[in-house]
């Protein structure tokens, strides 16, 4: 489990070099979850834990885009990047936690989160609070490690555990533990990549 704190100051010393460590990596997964998600025009998205914006120049144009992180430092440079790739006037950005939003019940067509269920504090309440926030026919587009339940890479996982706090992510993350925890409810799960490491999820309201 990470603290609010630890993901803040996580994420602080992340920020100048976020890009290039888990840029390229992950940038197919974001790619995909992105096209797949933002396929309807004029969509009113949520992205949580926007950070530094590398799935942004994959929305439409058409786009109204609401990005939230608990990083001042993450959300200052996907500011710039919406600025670089056009998307300035169309996106907002907000220093929130996703687990307590400033946002009315059923605001958004499309909430989006990749890579940001492992790093937040309590799972429960992420989960309640985005389906809060979607609107009741919406969807919801989650992409995530996640730990196999048994083998070298879950005891890895399990060993890593104890550094959850400074590394600002979960790394121990198995499936069953993120469905019943957040209570959403999945409507499509596929692998993402990273030797079946990630899957994309869609959900709706739980
Ligand atoms: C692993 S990064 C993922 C960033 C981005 N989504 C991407 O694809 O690269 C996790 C992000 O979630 C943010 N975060 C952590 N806890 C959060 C919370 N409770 N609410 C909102 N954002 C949070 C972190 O500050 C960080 O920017």
């Amino acid at each position: 489990m990470i603290t609010l704190a630890e993901a803040r100051e996580a994420y602080r010393g992340y920020a100048p070099t976020y890009d290039l460590l888990f840029g390229p990596l992950l940038q197919r997964a974001r790619r995909r979850a992105i096209r797949a998600a933002n396929d309807r025009p004029g969509q009113r998205v949520l992205e949580i834990g926007v950070g530094t914006g590398l799935s942004l120049p994959y929305y439409r144009p058409d786009v109204r885009l609401v990005g939230i992180d608990v990083s001042a430092e993450m959300l200052a440079k996907a500011e710039a990047r919406a600025r670089r790739c056009g998307l300035a006037e169309r996106c907002q950005f907000q220093l929130m936690s996703a687990e307590a939003m400033a946002f009315a019940d059923d605001s958004f067509d499309l909430v989006v989160a990749l890579f940001v269920a492992s790093t937040v504090q309590d799972l429960g309440r992420f989960g309640a609070e985005i389906g809060r926030v979607c609107r009741p026919q919406g969807r919801i587009m989650l992409v995530n490690h996640f730990s196999t339940p048994a083998g070298l890479s879950a005891r890895l996982d399990r060993q890593l555990s104890r550094f959850a706090g400074s590394l600002g992510f979960e790394p121990y993350f198995p499936l069953d533990r993120f469905l019943a925890e957040t209570g959403l409810r999945v409507t499509a799960s596929a692998p993402a990549g990273l030797f079946g490491r990630l899957r994309l999820i869609e959900a709706g309201k739980g």
